[in-house]
């Protein structure tokens, strides 16, 4: 019972073999450096990884779209052309409008091509089935003095929406005011995009520029299209979507004025520039109205808008005693790795690799006799030497000399 317990208060070190040779040496040294420069410039320094990182970034985006249109003869204002209203994080500035007015519930031709018709069995095939504008009735009417269209029963007159219209152009000098604010919920750092040097009367005259005011928080629309390598005019006549991209990437132990936002645009649907099925973006709304006898009538409007979609991420860094740690352990760790190759290599191309093997790997016998204590085998098993050892300290580490 004793004998075990001693045997189980031991410590053991494991034997190493020096190897005097320039090659291998040189070898290790270099592979322990690339090792060591690898876990210090780029983990430690440039992915620093004695942070803790939040990337959980909470954030809140409120816009507001200034300027003046002229469409149509009409000076049109923010609350003609920004929808939605609200100032989110989403929102469109329409460019170019199709209206159709005085819509009322009834029957009319069709102006879509497809439904020409030059009698009324041309139109019973879509009987019942959704047209363009409204639900078919199977009858061919006069649509102009020559030529004749499929009836539907639906909002009449129906829209006609092959007309060419210029876009507004003014949109290009509207400006884009954005105000974000973001939080990091695990350091509970709060910031936002009007930085602290900035005073209320740079924001009344600033536009952001790439170079010169990358913290002026107004944007005009001209700009944020350039920036996107975007052509404004097709835009304006196709529609699209724009996202402003705001990014807050903080080193929270470096000073608070370091941690900055940066603004970066594309264009979002990059698709529908290569395709041709779908171009651009449009949707329609109404507006509704009701006349004295009581019917309702309509204004419908087809809108060709440019969206903005602001896009805040971001993430936060601070020092953490626990990476720091669990990193230096890996790096530690790893300077060891370089030993597996320079073993490949010591004991497989170098010159003399049969010597080094002899020396590396000692054969065991199969009869433990020595260390056998009350039926107990001990881990270190009894070793013979088979080689003779040219010269051994009593450290237990061998010296090979292989200079030159
Ligand atoms: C935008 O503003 C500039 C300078 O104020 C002006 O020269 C230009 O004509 C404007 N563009 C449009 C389309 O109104």
């Amino acid at each position: 019972m004793w004998s075990c317990i001693t045997d189980f208060f031991t410590y053991e070190t494991t034997k190493s073999v020096v190897v005097k040779s320039w090659t291998i040496g040189i070898i290790n040294r270099v592979v322990q450096l690339l090792i060591i420069t690898y876990f210090i410039g780029w983990v430690f320094l440039y992915e620093k990884a004695y942070q803790v990182r939040d990337t959980a970034i909470e954030s809140s985006v409120m816009t507001k779209v200034k300027g003046f249109g002229v469409y149509n003869d009409k000076v049109l204002d923010v609350a003609d052309y920004v929808t939605p209203t609200q100032g989110a994080s989403v929102f469109c500035i329409i460019t170019k409008l199709i209206t159709t007015e005085n819509q009322v519930q009834g029957y009319c031709p069709e102006t879509e091509k497809k439904y020409a018709c030059t009698q009324d069995s041309d139109c019973t095939k879509y009987l019942n089935k959704p047209g363009g504008y409204g639900i078919l009735t199977g009858k061919c009417v006069p649509f102009n003095a020559t030529l004749k269209k499929c009836q539907i029963r639906g909002w009449c007159p129906a829209e006609i929406d092959t007309i060419e219209t210029t876009p507004m152009m003014e949109v290009e000098n509207f400006t884009i005011f954005i105000k974000n604010s973001i939080r990091f919920p695990s350091f509970n750092y709060t910031k936002g995009n009007f930085l602290p040097t900035i005073t209320g009367d740079y924001i009344k005259t600033c536009n952001f520029d790439m170079v010169k005011h990358i913290y002026c928080p107004i944007f005009r629309v001209g700009d944020v299209v350039r920036y996107a390598q975007q052509n404004f005019t097709t835009l304006a006549q196709k529609g699209g979507v724009i996202g402003i991209k705001i990014s807050w990437m903080c080193d929270l132990d470096k000073s608070d004025d370091q941690c900055n936002p940066s603004y970066s645009f594309t264009r979002l649907d990059a698709m529908s520039q290569k395709n041709a099925v779908s171009p651009g973006y449009n949707f329609r709304f109404a507006k509704y109205y009701k006349m004295e006898n009581g019917t309702d009538y309509r204004t419908l409007v087809k809108a060709y808008a440019i969206r903005f979609d602001v896009l805040v991420n971001g993430n936060a860094g601070k020092f953490n005693m626990i990476p720091t740690l669990i990193n230096m352990v890996a790096a530690f760790t790893s300077v060891g790795v370089g030993t597996v190759l320079c073993d490949i290599i010591l004991l497989n191309f170098l010159k003399g690799a049969e010597q080094y093997k002899a020396k590396k790997f000692e054969e065991v016998s199969d009869s433990p006799v020595e260390c056998k204590t009350n039926g107990l085998y001990l881990s270190q098993l009894s070793l013979r030497h088979n080689e003779t050892i040219m010269r051994s300290s009593d450290s237990g580490a061998f010296s090979i000399e292989h200079y030159s």
